[in-house]
């Protein structure tokens, strides 16, 4: 049985004794372990069913460690840590022979990045050693942003989930690797990419799941599959004309800013009545969590506008149409 609570004393107390335990984070949940016990990281791929050769990210609590984990910084990725960190983005640089293979998948590169939560900050700080941490859900299932979600996906094999209270930012960081030290989007995510482009001009975005590499594992990045509820989903831009070819079925949807009139619908969410992007992308997966649990035959989401985090939400909703 795992307990649910905010004594930062007790996640230290079993992270040094290599242990795993469940943290908040600004986007998702993570499930974290000392980057330097074979045992702890081991349990977070067995824990999670993560095939070994993705690797993991490696969180510090201030730029300032950054150099004790990448052995070579392009100047984009100082301006980048210094722009957004603590916050919603990942750098993948050159590894120090320090960092275990474990780690990376075997790569000589290390995913690395400062998460901007005060409760993990100070846990981080009072740490002896960094964190690696992937989202705290079952391999391709949806990511936790409540420490209910985490604890519904893993009450029987963790001990501890660190509570933070829900995600504020509620979708994964965008990931940025660099090729001949310029800056490559991986994944997009809660870091918008023009609020990236501000800070270091163009950036291509390779790998996402529009991308003819989403699908090689090897490819930094991830799984065209992914953040998949169990329930058929499909992505749209007109629901009202999908829900009629679905007769006769329970159907939820998802939506952005108004609700949609039609007594076909089952249960519906609307994630932004004031047409934020932000919050909607903080909503979404609670939302597709909630929709999970209903016993419905269809999800059926709305195709969000294609700028700011409206990308990125659409990036995570056509990965969720691949189950
Ligand atoms: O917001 C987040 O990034 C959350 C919180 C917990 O920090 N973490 C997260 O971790 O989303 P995870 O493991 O679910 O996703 C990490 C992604 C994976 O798709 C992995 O392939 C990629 O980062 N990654 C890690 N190291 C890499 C590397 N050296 N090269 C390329 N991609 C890498
Ligand atoms: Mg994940």
């Amino acid at each position: 049985m795992s307990i649910i609570s905010k004594d930062i004393s007790k996640a230290i107390q079993l992270l040094t004794a290599e242990d795993i335990v469940a943290i908040p984070t600004e986007t998702v949940y993570g499930l974290a372990g000392n980057i330097y016990s074979e045992k702890a990281i081991t349990s977070i791929f067995e824990t999670k069913k993560r095939p070994f050769f993705n690797p993991l990210i490696v969180h510090i609590s201030s730029i300032d460690e950054l150099s004790t984990i990448v052995d070579h910084i392009p100047v984009k990725a100082q301006l980048l840590a210094e722009a957004f960190w603590p916050g919603p983005i990942t750098l993948v640089l050159k590894k120090k022979a320090i960092i275990p293979d474990l780690i990376t998948g075997g790569k000589d590169t290390v995913a690395v990045r400062v998460p901007n939560h005060p409760t993990t900050l100070e846990l981080l700080r009072r740490l002896e050693f960094p964190l690696a941490a992937p989202s705290a859900n079952p391999f391709s299932s949806i990511s936790p942003t409540t420490a209910q979600h985490v604890d519904t996906y893993f009450k029987d094999t963790i001990k501890m989930v660190l509570d933070g209270g829900a995600c504020t930012s509620g979708i994964e960081s965008t990931i940025i690797g660099f090729e001949n030290d310029e800056p490559i989007i991986y994944r997009l995510g809660s870091t918008a990419i023009e609020a990236i482009e501000t800070v270091v001009g163009h950036v291509d975005i390779k790998n996402s799941v529009k991308s003819e590499t989403a699908d090689i594992p090897d490819a930094p990045g991830m799984l065209a599959r992914h953040y998949a509820p169990k329930t058929k989903t499909v992505l749209t831009d007109n629901v009202l004309e999908t829900i009629k070819r679905y007769p006769n079925k329970r159907i939820g949807v998802l939506v952005f800013t108004s609700k949609i009139e039609s007594t076909s619908i089952k249960t519906q969410i609307v994630l932004s009545k004031l047409g934020s992007l932000e919050e909607a992308a903080s909503k979404l997966y609670n939302a597709l969590h909630q929709l999970d649990t209903e016993h419905l035959d269809l999800i059926i989401a709305e195709e969000f506008p294609d700028f700011g985090l409206g990308k990125s939400i659409n990036d995570r909703l056509t990965r969720a149409t691949k189950n």
